[in-house]
C-alpha cells in the first residue's frame, strides 16, 4: 500500500460479488483542537481526543460488483430509513472525490443505509462519527473484495479516508485517546491518518464527556469556514506553535496521571478555540450566554470542593463536562443539580471514553 492509500482495481471475474457491513463508529470530543487547514484536509497543528461511547453513527453499505466501469460511484443513501437528497449528494461528492483510492467504487452499486444514536439537530457534530463510519465500511470492503485481513494498516487508510471526509473524523476510528497531526512527542505521529495514543494513566481509564446541550440551533459560521479563516488569522503562527507544545504537555500529564495540569490545559485550549473565532476577521461568537454561566460554575464548583471537574467546548456554545471516572459520584450530582437548568429543555448526553468502532455486520 502506498502513503496515498491507493487501493487495487477490483480483479476482472465473470461472476457478480454482493456483500454487505455495517460498522459502528463513535464521536470524538477533541481535548487538544484542531483548527486550520492546509492542501487536502491537512492539519495545521496535531490535536489530541478521545473516542466517546454513546454518540455515534451506524451505517450500512451494501454492495454489487459489475464489470462495466462507472466514472463516478453509483449510489442510492438513506439517512434514518429516509431518503434524504442533501446528505446524498455530499456523499456522492465524497465517493467521487475518493475514487483514486478505492479504485472499486467504479464497479459497483452501493445502497448506505446511516442513522446516529443522537438527535441530527441536537448540535453535536456528526461528521466525525458519520464520516468514520462509512470509511470503515469502505475500508471494509476492499479488504473483503481482496481477501485481505483487517490489520494495522486497515485502520490507518480508515483513519486516512475519514480525514477527507472531515478532519476531525480521523480520531474516531480509535478506542481511547488518540492523535492526528505530526508531533515531535513521537514520529510515528502524521498528518495523513490518527494514531492512538499509547501510554494513559488509569486515572483516565473511563473519561466522562457529559455533553450539555445549550443550543440546538445551527452554527453561524460552519468549522469550513472557521478553519479558513486561520489562514489570515493574526495569531495563527502562534496559535500552531502553542497547540503542538500544549499537546505535547497534554500527552505527559495523560501519562503520568496529573490530573489538574491535565484539566487546565484543557480549558485553556477550549477557550483559545473560542478566542480565536473572536478575534478573526470577520469577527464572530458561538457561544452563549448559558455557555459561560456554566463555565463559571464549573470552576467555582472545582475550587470550593476540590473536585476535578473540567470544561470544554466544540465548535458551537454547547458544553463539555469532563471528569475521572473516580469523581463520578459529586460530578454527576452537580451537573444533574446545577447545570442541566441552562440547558436548552434541559437536553444532554452524559457520555464515557468509549471501546471505538465497531464491526456490526
Ligand atoms: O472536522 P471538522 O472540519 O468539522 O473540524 C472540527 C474542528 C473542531 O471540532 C472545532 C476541533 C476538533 O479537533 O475536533
Amino acid at each position: 500500500m502506498s502513503g496515498n492509500f491507493i487501493g487495487k482495481p477490483i480483479p476482472k471475474n465473470e461472476e457478480a460479488q454482493k456483500g454487505t457491513v455495517a460498522w459502528r463508529s463513535p464521536s470524538n470530543i477533541a481535548l487538544v483542537k484542531y483548527w486550520g487547514k492546509h492542501g487536502r484536509q491537512l492539519p495545521r497543528n496535531p490535536s489530541l481526543s478521545f473516542s466517546l461511547s454513546n454518540a455515534h453513527t451506524d451505517t450500512q453499505v451494501s454492495y454489487t460488483t459489475r464489470q462495466d466501469a462507472t466514472e463516478t460511484a453509483s449510489l442510492n443513501f438513506l439517512f434514518e430509513g429516509k431518503k434524504n437528497i442533501a446528505f446524498e449528494s455530499r456523499i456522492q461528492k465524497f465517493l467521487d472525490s475518493i475514487i483514486a483510492n478505492f479504485p472499486f467504487l467504479k464497479n459497483v452499486d452501493l445502497e448506505i443505509k446511516s442513522q446516529n444514536s443522537f438527535p441530527h439537530s441536537s448540535g453535536i457534530a456528526s461528521s466525525a462519527s458519520s464520516m468514520s463510519a462509512l470509511a470503515l465500511c469502505l475500508t471494509d470492503i476492499e479488504y473483503e473484495l481482496a481477501g485481505k485481513e483487517r490489520d494495522d494498516s486497515f485502520f490507518h487508510k480508515a483513519s486516512y479516508i475519514s480525514r477527507l471526509g472531515s478532519g476531525s473524523a480521523s480520531r474516531s476510528v480509535y478506542k481511547d485517546f488518540c492523535v492526528w497531526g505530526t508531533t515531535s512527542l513521537d514520529n510515528k505521529y502524521a498528518d495523513e491518518y490518527a494514531v492512538p495514543l499509547d501510554k494513559v494513566h488509569p486515572i483516565f481509564e473511563g473519561l466522562h464527556d457529559d455533553i450539555l446541550i445549550v443550543s440546538s440551533v445551527e452554527k453561524s459560521v460552519s468549522s469550513s469556514a472557521g478553519h479558513q479563516l486561520m489562514e489570515d488569522h493574526p495569531f495563527a503562527e502562534v496559535r500552531y506553535a502553542e497547540a503542538g507544545r500544549k499537546l505535547i504537555a497534554l500527552a505527559k500529564h495523560i501519562a503520568k496521571g496529573e490530573v489538574e495540569a491535565f484539566g487546565k490545559i484543557v480549558e485553556e485550549e477550549a477557550l483559545s478555540l473560542h478566542a480565536l473565532m473572536m478575534c478573526s476577521d470577520p469577527s464572530y461568537v458561538l457561544m452563549e450566554p448559558a455557555s459561560l454561566q456554566i463555565i463559571n460554575q464549573i470552576r467555582k464548583f472545582r475550587k470550593e470542593t476540590g473536585t476535578p471537574i473540567f470544561f470544554t467546548l466544540d465548535a458551537g456554545p454547547n458544553v463539555h463536562v469532563i471528569y475521572p471516572d473516580n469523581a463520578q459520584k459529586k460530578a454527576r450530582m452537580f451537573v444533574e443539580s446545577k447545570l442541566l437548568d441552562h440547558c436548552e429543555d434541559g437536553r444532554h448526553i452524559f457520555d464515557i471514553m468509549g471501546e471505538g468502532p465497531q464491526k456490526i455486520t
